[in-house]
């Protein structure tokens, strides 16, 4: 008889964002002739910047050619991306990471979930509440997080964010192994300044941990003394893998690429206590089970490190960031309290009611679609979280027609 991985019936029903389609096909169906604008998931909704798509198309007519063609590629990403990721992402900012350490992927949200397959499946978990519902979720499916009682899973120590501790989890008081940390976060909008994500690095050195940090929201940062990468920290070669995205930086949710960065001075360790490098077992298993991002993608991405390329980026982000200045000020006006959306396409806002029953009643009353942070953690809850990933025309109308539903 063949049988089922058990873990799974230990996760939600659905994961957080179809839960969300659901509810919001439903409401269509039910009120056609209403509109809807969507600050829910965070997908962006401006064409890629016009370098990336001149790229892409000449990269398509390379693979219309016998002499020009390229079947498969390298798996870990070519060489054209990964140095142009090297130079400009992190040697530009002080942070030695060099092309041989960087692994491109067709998405962060793949990578943050894949990489607990290399460490052991009794290893020690620390994960944030709130939090970006794939870190949690993929450990479940593997096994390693005990039931789930009273809205937590037993074996996770979980990092709690509120609003006294500014949404920036204390360090563990015990040794822990692997910890998940995302900054800019997601949900939250939070930051994290180079003095207080040293003191993750010292930590990690400590006890031997390794930080799983999840940067894809960098390109978001405004604040000049905010670090983008956490290798502009001392010592976090030795303790640190960094997720990094296209997606939010340069429009490419649906084009899909992104890249992971595991420095080859990273180890984790035998059973028995010996070293063991990580960037060698990601690199067995990326290249077992992926065959890499295809050419005229990659081509795309490498398009957003020229000149024109990096103009383009920087007005597509600006323009969301005007979006978040809006709604910040529109949710101000209204007197919710909030955090985020300074250096981040989110904004966290404080419901004063339970945060599906605040969904519900502002998809009812508005159309607006947000998150409900009750969707990322039992921390989440009293929170909604509202993207800046849509037209100013979109958002400048939910945010009147919020102000209209509020009143009343
Ligand atoms: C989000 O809304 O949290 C993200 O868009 C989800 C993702 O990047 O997968």
């Amino acid at each position: 008889m063949i049988q089922i991985n058990e873990n799974y019936l230990k996760l939600k029903a659905s994961y957080l964002f179809s839960d969300i389609a659901k509810r919001v096909t439903a409401y269509q169906e039910s009120n056609p002739d209403k509109s809807v604008i969507r600050l829910g998931i965070g997908d962006v909704t401006h064409a890629l910047p016009e370098a990336c798509i001149r790229a892409f198309h000449e990269a398509v007519d390379e693979m219309a050619v016998d002499s020009s063609f390229r079947g498969y590629g390298p798996e870990q990403g070519y060489e054209f991306l990964r140095q142009a990721i090297a130079k400009n992402d992190f040697q530009a900012h002080g942070a030695d990471i060099n092309a041989d350490e960087i692994f491109v992927s067709d998405g962060a949200k793949c990578d943050t979930g894949n990489i607990q397959e290399i460490f052991d499946l009794n290893c020690r978990i620390a994960i944030p509440d709130p939090v970006y519902p794939v870190y949690l979720d993929t450990n479940v499916m593997a096994g390693r997080t005990g039931s789930y009682r009273n809205g937590r899973y037993e074996e996770i120590v979980y990092l709690d964010g509120n609003a006294q501790n500014g949404f920036i989890p204390d360090l563990p008081d015990h040794p822990i192994d692997l910890i998940y940390l995302c900054f800019p976060n997601n949900p939250t909008g939070a930051t994290i300044t180079k003095e207080q994500l040293k003191t993750w690095v010292d930590y990690a050195k400590k006890n031997k941990t390794i930080l799983l940090y999840d940067a894809a929201y960098e390109a978001f940062i405004r604040d000049d003394t905010l670090p983008h990468s956490i290798y502009e920290i001392e010592g976090a070669r030795e303790v640190a893998i960094e997720f990094r995205s296209f997606s939010k930086t340069a429009g490419f949710t649906g084009t899909r690429c992104a890249y992971t960065v595991i420095p080859k001075s990273l180890v984790a360790y035998t059973a028995a206590g010996d070293p063991h490098s990580v960037h060698s077992l990601w690199n067995r298993r990326h290249s077992t089970k992926f065959n890499g991002v295809s050419y005229p993608v990659q081509r795309s991405a490498a398009a957003i490190y020229t000149d024109a390329g990096k103009k383009q980026v920087t007005d597509l982000v600006d323009g969301y960031m005007a979006n978040a200045d809006l709604i910040r000020n529109a949710i101000n006006s209204m007197g919710y309290s909030f955090i985020g959306g300074e250096n981040s396409p989110y904004i966290w806002v404080a419901t004063k009611s339970d945060s599906w029953s605040f969904f519900d009643m502002l998809l009812e009353k508005t159309g607006v679609v947000c998150t409900p942070g009750a969707g990322f953690g039992t921390c989440g809850e009293g929170y909604i979280r509202i993207s800046a990933f849509n037209t100013r025309e979109n958002v400048t109308t939910a945010m009147s027609r919020i102000r209209q539903a509020l009143a009343t």
